[in-house]
């Protein structure tokens, strides 16, 4: 482990790197910058009890990541992570911060990047070109963010799966039940799959008996605007027989750039004129990336249809690479987690995660993530904002 001592805070040293392709962080670390809050830090004596596991069920090693904005971290923000292993860490109980994925990295035996002189391992979610980080990832990189212990009465868990600073990997959540709590799986997991399938192994987060509600089957080679692929795919041919950039084959793993990242302009990053939530505006990318990942942040102010509250324990797992169609959980159950934000998971919420909202699984596909999003908005605004108010 590397100069434990140093810990920075990481989004304030992220955002006063104009020249580095590092992104905006997403609204969860805004907000903590915002408020002036120091990374909690590395501190390696102290087993705080909550578990976060990582998984990859990728094809290839990963090197997770972390980033710890409060509270008391993890013995490690960064590690190896050979295909189909896990590793189980743990965080206190008011821990907030985020966990990624690097991608195709070179480290030294010490743990600094491999090339000499070189400040990046990776090719994705570089954290400096150390193997333990102490700053946030360049983007590309999907994010969990997680504040353990937030809301007004510190009750709740607020957790999103982001893609405000790009797509590198798919990610999903499990939600491991607090025993005195237990919420139904299907209103807690939600994951992000706009890769195209690395194999065709079952969903890790599934429950047959309280299946997630999933996104119909959609071309995901595509989503990502041109312009925005970290390694844009040759021409065919060489460009002698010119096809439109977006029918050019793109591989199963192709980084997306979010357009902060790529052009660092006021209107892509919501910063300047466009930094509150009437300024800012979703462009292509964020349409396309809503469409492929509902549950998911696409981009600063996407709040109300990205946010996941529930009463606070239990633990975590991260599965990088899992398989199955992204979920929509909060177009579909988003009344449900309004419930359960309160702090009661009543008969009724079971039952309608039981049995659908139509008493069935069909009337939730026909639905398709338009029924119950209005609804269930309210809801999570009000939570958002009171969230908003105390942090
Ligand atoms: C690290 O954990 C120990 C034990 O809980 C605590 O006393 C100490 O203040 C912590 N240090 C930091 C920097 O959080
Ligand atoms: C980069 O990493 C991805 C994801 O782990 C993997 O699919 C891809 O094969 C790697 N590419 C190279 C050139 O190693
Ligand atoms: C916070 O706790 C107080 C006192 O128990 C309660 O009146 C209030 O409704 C709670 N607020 C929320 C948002 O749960
Ligand atoms: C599915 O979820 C229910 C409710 O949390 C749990 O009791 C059950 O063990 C889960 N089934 C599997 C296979 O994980
Ligand atoms: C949640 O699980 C229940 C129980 O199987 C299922 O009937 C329901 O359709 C699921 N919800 C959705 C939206 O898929």
């Amino acid at each position: 482990m590397s100069a434990h001592g140093q810990s920075t805070s990481s989004s304030q040293k992220n955002h006063s790197t104009p020249a580095s392709r590092r992104a905006l962080s997403s609204f969860l670390l805004l907000l903590a910058a915002a408020t002036g809050l120091e990374a909690g830090g590395h501190n390696a004596t102290a087993d705080a009890g909550i578990p976060i596991k990582i998984t990859n069920s990728c094809p290839a090693t990963i090197w997770p990541a972390l980033a710890t904005q409060e509270g008391r971290g993890p013995t490690t923000h960064g590690f190896e992570l050979a295909p189909k292993s896990s590793r189980e860490l743990s965080v206190s109980q008011d821990w907030q911060g985020r966990v990624w994925a690097r991608t195709n990295c070179s480290f030294n035996a010490d743990g600094t990047a491999a090339s000499d002189g070189g400040r990046q391992a990776c090719d994705t979610g570089d954290c400096d070109g150390v193997l333990d980080c102490l700053v946030t990832g360049n983007p590309p990189a999907t994010l969990f963010e997680i504040a353990l212990q937030s809301g007004a009465n510190k009750t709740n868990s607020f957790y999103d799966i982001s893609l405000v600073d790009g797509y590198n990997l798919p990610l999903s959540l499990t939600h491991l039940p607090d025993p005195r709590l237990p919420i139904p799986p299907n209103l807690t997991n939600p994951s992000c799959i706009a890769t195209p399938p690395f194999s065709s192994a079952l969903s890790e987060n599934a429950n047959a008996t309280y299946p997630t509600p999933r996104t119909q089957t959609q071309d995901l080679t595509r989503w990502c605007p041109f312009p925005l692929l970290l390694q844009p795919p040759a021409k065919p041919g060489g460009g002698a027989f010119p096809l439109p950039d977006d029918h050019i084959p793109r591989p199963p793993f192709s980084p997306c750039l979010s357009p902060c990242a790529a052009t660092g302009s006021d209107s892509d990053c919501c910063t300047g004129s466009h930094s509150t939530a009437s300024t800012c505006s979703p462009g292509l990318y964020s349409h396309n990336a809503k469409r492929v990942c509902p549950d998911a942040y696409s981009f600063a102010y996407d709040d109300g249809k990205s946010t996941f509250s529930i009463p606070s324990g239990g633990g975590w797992e991260v599965t990088f690479c899992p398989e199955g169609p992204s979920s929509d959980i909060l177009g579909t159950f988003g009344e449900e987690l309004g419930v359960v934000a309160g702090g009661v998971v009543t008969e009724e919420v079971w039952r309608v995660a039981r049995e659908g909202k139509k008493g069935g699984v069909e009337g939730i596909a026909a639905a398709g993530g338009k029924g119950g999003r209005e609804g269930s908005l309210g809801a999570l605004v009000v939570v958002v904002c009171v969230w908003v108010l105390f942090w």
